[in-house]
């Protein structure tokens, strides 16, 4: 018996209006986050009614855990999100699985920033279509920069429709109170969603079905109007807004490692790169205060954690205004200071991303080389070597210039570890055009490289580029950029062999249970064997390492 069909026991004597009726809903604080974490004890309580009972917890024993599996696709941000995502889970008492064709509740976070994310997410919905038809009592949800897009949600809406629950990148603090409406309205109650937006500009969303349900009621109780009804409870909660409100803070989190947290210091991108969707699906740049960056990292390294990734679309372009001065901090300013916090609290490691080439100041670079805890690894993305059709990609910077911030960067810090993005066939990328980003490669020798081939986004400029480029040619060219970057990534990997270096210890190795798996203060992996009863007490830890085989990718070492 799965937990649900258990669960529907749990209810048994307990009056489901108990915990969803109209008195808990106007109960409700209107301040938030008071309001989201009110609505976390309001599921809790439904996922388990005996938690909430002080004079009743004989039958919460045999109550199993309701499970919920979030599945992340895409970046770093949606990574962190995912752990928002699975904190408020956590908190409202479900129990996380990794099974999502047997989860009580799934959700997937969504990515769209090329073609082939989008078709990842239908193949697994797709998959769950059986399942939903033999379990309707479960929810799958779907949320993300995916959900941003209103065709797409048009498309879940029509072609998905066992698609409980749509939410957006901007309303994700609103995850609790949404959930909640689901219940509502599977249980007969189809809300206005007024509240739930809070004021927002609303993007897509399913309001016109508390319009038709205040009209069902009014025609009254025949058998046809009854029928409409129940349809209408099986519709799903949809909100999406256009833009960000305030950025809500001091919501449950969940974090994959304990001992590393990805910190956001601002979201979206102003950049608009003519390729590029993000800044219509993740909105316009909007930086949190330093205090609150400040205070979250404070909190974490008191949590044990020894590494934090400060995370922006664009985090050269953070400007966050520090509320007793009132001026406004720039990104190194901010690094030295986290640099300064870190020195105090016993975080080792401190690393960032994505900068955008354009503004990667000699002011931020000085500030890495003497820092007692910034990495030397930069991430920063060419995208393409060619002057002509950098121009194209509205990115601010020519072949010139990146070479010369990539000389930079190995100049203050010989150490460093520089890895970038490349795009291949942008509409009207000629053969020379693609042997100028070649020749970059082989200038900047890059220690890896994500390599993507062009995907058009609709509602981009690039899409409407004339000379999309012959798919034959492009497929020549990404083979022949690859072959020359593992090259290069294999011998420039090979600099560090002999040498014993700190590894911070993340893992049990996916390969091979008998050895587990760290990185190098430059973001290089390595694998150590170690006995299974010390893996435990290594994972988490810094411990030296000396490098002894390189493998293209990865090193293979052991303890010293
Ligand atoms: N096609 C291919 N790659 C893209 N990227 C962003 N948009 C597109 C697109 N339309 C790549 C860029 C970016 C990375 C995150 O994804 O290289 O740096
Ligand atoms: Fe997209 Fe350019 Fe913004 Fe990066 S900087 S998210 S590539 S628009």
């Amino acid at each position: 018996m799965n937990s649900f069909e258990n669960n529907s026991s749990r209810y048994i004597g307990n009056d489901l209006i108990r915990f969803l009726g109209n008195d808990v809903l106007s109960a409700a604080p209107e301040k938030e986050p008071e309001r989201q974490h009110y609505f976390i004890a309001q599921l809790k309580a439904l996922g388990n009614p005996g938690a909430s009972d002080a004079q009743d917890q004989s039958h919460d024993a045999d109550v199993k855990p309701l499970t919920a599996a979030v599945v992340t696709f895409g970046c770093q941000m949606n990574a962190r999100d995912s752990e928002k995502l699975t904190g408020i889970l956590e908190e409202a008492g479900y129990e996380m699985t990794d099974d999502e064709e047997n989860a009580d509740f799934v959700i997937f976070n969504t990515c769209t920033v090329r073609e082939n994310a989008n078709e990842h997410l239908y193949g697994r919905l797709g998959r769950l279509k059986n399942m939903k038809k033999s379990h309707p009592e479960r929810i799958i949800a779907v949320c993300g920069c995916m959900m941003q897009e209103s065709d797409e949600v048009a498309k879940l809406r029509q072609k998905y429709a066992y698609v409980d629950l749509i939410f957006g990148t901007h309303n994700l603090y609103k995850f609790p109170e949404l959930l909640f409406m689901l219940h509502r309205k599977r249980l007969g109650m189809v809300d206005s969603l007024e509240a739930v937006h809070a004021g927002n500009a609303v993007l897509t969303d399913s309001s016109a079905d508390h319009e038709r349900y205040e009209k069902l009621l009014r025609y009254g109780g025949n058998t046809g109007t009854q029928k409409d009804l129940e349809k209408l409870y099986r519709k799903p909660v949809v909100s999406v807004w256009q833009d960000s409100g305030d950025i809500v803070e001091d919501l449950p989190q969940q974090r994959k490692f304990p001992f590393k947290q990805g910190i956001n210091i601002m979201f979206g991108c102003n950049n608009f790169c003519s390729y590029c969707i993000v800044p219509y699906v993740r909105g316009r740049e909007k930086s949190r205060t330093p205090g609150e960056i400040l205070e979250e990292i404070r909190r974490a390294a008191g949590e044990g954690v020894k590494e934090i990734m400060l995370l922006g679309q664009n985090v050269n372009s953070y400007r966050g205004i520090s509320s007793e001065e009132s001026v406004f901090m720039s990104f190194p300013e901010l690094l030295q200071k986290v640099d300064d916090l870190a020195e105090e609290t016993g975080i080792e490691r401190i690393r960032f991303m994505t900068s955008h080439p354009k503004d990667l100041s000699d002011e931020l670079i000085e500030v890495m080389a003497k820092s007692k805890h910034v990495c030397h690894q930069f991430h920063l993305p060419l995208q393409s070597g060619s002057s002509r059709i950098l121009k194209r990609m509205n990115r601010h910077y020519d072949k010139e210039r990146f070479l010369d911030r990539a000389a930079h960067l190995r100049e203050a810090m010989p150490d460093i570890v520089i890895t970038t993005d490349i795009i291949v066939g942008f509409p009207g990328e000629s053969e020379e055009d693609f042997l100028e980003t070649l020749d970059v490669v082989e200038k900047v020798r890059f220690d890896a490289a994500f390599t993507f081939i062009y995907s058009k986004r609709e509602g981009t400029p690039a899409a409407s580029f004339d000379y999309q480029v012959d798919e034959a040619d492009v497929k020549d060219r990404f083979d022949r950029l690859l072959e020359l970057q593992n090259r290069i990534a294999a011998e420039s990997l090979e600099r560090f062999r002999g040498e014993t270096l700190p590894v911070l210890f993340e893992d049990v190795s996916e390969y091979d249970p008998m050895m587990i798996t760290g990185k190098l203060e430059n973001g290089t992996t390595v694998h150590v064997a170690a006995e299974p009863e010390d893996q435990q007490r290594l994972i988490g830890t810094v411990r030296q390492v000396r490098l002894e085989e390189s493998h293209g990718f990865y090193y293979t070492g052991s303890l010293v």
